[in-house]
């Protein structure tokens, strides 16, 4: 009996064809593939912008670097959320201030994010996280009145949805990643910036290529956080599908939905009204979460923790800023939460086995 993995990557005839031909044509880097790929993303977001970088990390690097930030100035993000959101900060002294979480979306708590806010408060960044996206709306309005920046992270959230607008744009700027377990990839490590604001459009473009402006006139400061190639056909080939595999992890979390909701021991991820969820990945909230994971190990089932550690209480963290205030939700989720398979590549016999699994460890309890 094989393992079912967390999420599985999706490459057929079309795509390893197209990566031939990058071979075949000599041309690895800054090449048509980037201009295309990020002409379509730029098109599917509706943004002014699409910037191809390396990783959803670099990404997150250039956009706090062209923020123009000064040592001291604060920067607020959830601490649930993968640590590259505020790691990047470090590197120009500015200083994360930790929110805590609504526990229905796992987002970040909008009343929390108000009471941090101090005259240092340079930026705000809202975490659309497990594919559930940030109710972005009062968050705009504080960055209007207050004159903060909004830096959507979307590396979990391709093509998820606030009020029937796609993420990435509502902001100052979005970031992507396109690591292999995310809802679009590239085959590798990968990333985009996306934003609808010219200076920065075409600064970030820069910036990606040691801020060069021709060959040898460097104009911005900047590092090589380029694209390649390979990835960038990849990463083309992909987007086609993205809608589709969309529908296709909805169907999947409601056929979870469906079998779990009857267990009242255990919390089913929610959806708000103006939110379309992209599912990233499927998590749910069970007491005894250590036994159920066993018993998913013995049934050769994936499971994974969304994050077991909180980004406040990393020690990276604690030796740089000191000790972080506790998080009251965050703290008290993250020894049940755990997530379940979930990819459009998942078949039927593999849901069912995971059914079964579910109904199983449930019925035992
Ligand atoms: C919320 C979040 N931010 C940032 C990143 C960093 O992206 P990458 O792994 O492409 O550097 C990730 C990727 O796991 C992520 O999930």
């Amino acid at each position: 009996m094989d393992e079912i993995k967390l999420s599985k990557m999706y490459m057929n005839q079309d795509i390893k064809n197209a990566v031939l031909e990058v071979l075949d044509s000599g041309y690895y880097v800054k090449g048509p593939n980037l201009r295309h790929f990020e002409e379509s993303f730029r098109d599917y977001i509706g943004s002014k912008y699409a910037i191809g970088v390396s990783s959803g990390t670099a990404a997150l690097f250039l956009t706090y670097q062209e923020l123009n930030l000064n040592p001291g100035d604060e920067v607020i993000v959830p601490s649930h959320t993968f640590i590259a959101t505020a790691t990047p900060l470090a590197y120009f002294k500015v200083k994360p201030v930790f929110v805590d979480i609504d526990p229905e979306t796992y987002c970040m708590d909008i009343e929390k994010v108000k009471s941090e806010i101090t005259p240092k408060t340079k930026c705000i960044v809202p975490v659309h996280i497990y594919g559930h996206p940030v109710d972005m709306d009062p968050l705009l309005e504080i960055a209007e009145e207050k004159s903060i920046k909004i830096i959507e992270d979307c590396c979990q959230a391709h093509g998820a949805e606030y009020k029937e607008k796609k993420v990435g744009k509502l902001g100052d700027i979005g970031v992507f990643s396109f690591f292999p377990s995310k809802n679009m990839t590239v085959g590798g490590d990968g990333g985009m910036i996306v934003t609808n604001n010219e200076k920065y459009g075409e600064e970030l473009k820069l910036r990606r290529d040691h801020g060069r402006k021709s060959k040898y006139e460097n104009e911005l400061l900047g590092l090589n956080f380029r694209l390649n190639e390979i990835q960038a056909v990849i990463g083309k080939e992909q987007l086609k599908y993205l809608d589709e595999w969309i529908e296709k992890r909805r169907e999947i979390v409601n056929f979870y939905n469906e079998i779990i909701e009857k267990y009242p021991n255990v919390k089913i991820p929610s959806e708000k009204e103006w939110a379309k969820c992209s599912y990233y990945v499927y998590t749910i909230q069970i007491e005894k979460r250590s036994s159920f994971i066993e018993h998913f190990n013995k049934k050769k089932i994936a499971t994974g923790i969304y994050y077991p550690i909180p980004v406040h209480r990393q020690p990276i963290i604690q030796k740089l800023y000191g000790i972080q205030p506790k998080l009251g939700v965050t703290e008290e989720i993250v020894d049940k939460i755990v997530s379940l398979p979930l990819s459009p590549q998942l078949i039927n016999e593999e849901l069912d086995r995971i059914k079964v699994a579910i109904n199983e460890y449930m019925e035992d309890l």
